[in-house]
């Protein structure tokens, strides 16, 4: 079976990675893709966001199935449109993807049927907003109802910081639409967690948990990321906790959607905060898999991916064989320098042959292209997601590293501190 898998950073190239090691896969197609990707798909330079261009492709070429990697087109109503040409697709219609697409939305499906969450307000007036603001005390959290590319959220630890952050959002609008409404939160301690889970309506499949590390510097500081790095499993946090949060936070929310009439397929992504009383509690829903968490989860897959989604298509998750390693995964994000703010591209990338050849690494490509000459250059923030495997994470962890210190490009910046929680 042909597959089209939507998408160009290091989500896709795990993705397609998996799907390629399937034996039902044949040609598998990737738009945009990247230079990594190229090596084991066809890249068809289609935009994302090109939604008759993609349809007309995937009909053209007669594809069995289209997996969708990021948000804004699930958002912008992506699968409805293959699905109006009949083309099997994995991932969540508009109305579902909204889960994601709007805080306020979210937070409402959470509140309604009683699934842990921070307590919030939410407004679509400035004066409204800041008034109840100035009752509230830091630390808090303001939200931007809609996507704003992993930046709007800020985790304020003054009030001034508050509301500059609402002023930004509402009066500047420098989110533009996706401002027209914010949540106030309450600010969550403790230790976050991302479980990814295959759902259909209400089968969910939950992956073995991962921690990001979003924050661009050591220690978690300096400004928001999409993500420096992931490890999974998480050998220092209870299994009962994990347990807890699929029972009733997971599987909860599928329902909800299913009684809402917006029945959730796809990947559905749980942020969560571990609070310190060990009780999980809901962060954020993601409609599609997470960026580098992926990097880290499907590596220990054992079974088919293809056979994973293609159940979800046809109503049959419940049924299929979902295994995975017992091995641990560490990624280790290489990112330009300058990164999140601005950066160069096309510098020359050296060493990546070496680690290709590696047995348990995987380098999975993010922001590369091909040079006119052929050679790898940088082509975005986060360039590349080293991998290391191994019995656990102590071992991933030093495979990861070593790796990544042999891959070299003007400006290379990377966290140094991935998976040091987990080293127990
Ligand atoms: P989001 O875009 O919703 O994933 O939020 C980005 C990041 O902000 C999260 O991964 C958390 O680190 C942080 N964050 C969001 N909401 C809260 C909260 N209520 N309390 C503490 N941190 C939060
Ligand atoms: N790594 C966080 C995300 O994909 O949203």
């Amino acid at each position: 079976m042909d597959i089209l898998v939507i998408g160009g950073g290091g989500r896709e190239h795990a993705i397609v990675w998996a799907l390629n090691k399937s034996k039902k896969a044949g040609r598998i197609y990737c738009a945009p893709g990247n230079a990594g990707i190229g090596q084991i798909a066809e890249c068809v330079p289609i935009a994302v966001n090109e939604f008759d261009k993609l349809t007309a492709f995937a009909a053209e070429k007669k594809v069995g199935l289209v997996v969708v990697g990021p948000d804004d087109p699930l958002a912008d109503g992506i699968v409805d449109a293959f699905e109006a040409k009949e083309i099997p697709v994995f991932g969540p219609r508009k109305n579902a993807a909204e889960i994601e697409g709007s805080k306020t939305f979210m937070k409402d499906l959470l509140r309604k049927y009683n699934i842990p969450t921070a307590a919030y307000e939410k407004f679509d007036s400035y004066e409204a907003a800041l008034a109840y603001l100035n009752t509230q005390s830091a630390p808090i959290v303001i939200k931007a109802d809609g996507l704003a590319a992993g930046k709007g959220v800020t985790v304020a630890h003054s009030m001034e910081e508050a509301r500059q952050a609402l002023k930004d959002i509402m009066v500047t609008k420098v989110f533009g639409e996706s401002g027209a409404q914010v949540v106030i939160e309450q600010f969550l301690e403790g230790q976050e967690m991302s479980i990814l889970s295959f759902v259909d309506g209400e089968t969910v499949r939950a992956m073995p948990a991962a921690q990001d590390h979003k924050q661009v510097f050591d220690g978690d500081r300096g400004p928001n990321t999409g993500g420096m790095g992931t490890y999974s499993p998480l050998p220092h946090i209870d299994p009962a906790i994990i347990e807890h949060a699929i029972e009733h936070i997971i599987k909860p929310t599928a329902k909800a959607m299913v009684a809402e009439g917006r029945p959730f397929r796809g990947v559905l992504f749980a942020g969560l905060m571990i609070q310190p009383d060990g009780t999980p509690t809901t962060i954020e829903f993601n409609a599609r898999f997470g960026d580098p968490e992926t990097q880290v989860v499907l590596p220990r897959l054992k079974s088919d991916l293809l056979d994973i989604f293609l159940a979800a298509v046809n109503g049959t998750l419940g049924e299929v064989d979902i295994e995975w390693s017992p091995e641990a995964a560490v990624c280790v994000v290489l990112a330009s320098g300058g990164y999140p703010a601005s950066y160069p591209k096309g510098l020359p990338i050296a060493g990546l042959e070496q680690a290709a050849s590696e047995k348990d690494a995987i380098v999975f490509h993010a922001g590369t292209a091909l040079s006119s000459d052929g050679e790898f250059v940088t082509n975005g923030g986060r360039v590349l997601g080293v991998v290391g495997l191994g019995a656990d994470i102590a071992e991933a962890r030093t495979k990861a590293y070593e790796q990544a210190e042999g891959i070299t490009f003007s400006g290379k910046q990377n966290r140094t501190d991935i998976a040091a929680k987990a080293l127990v």
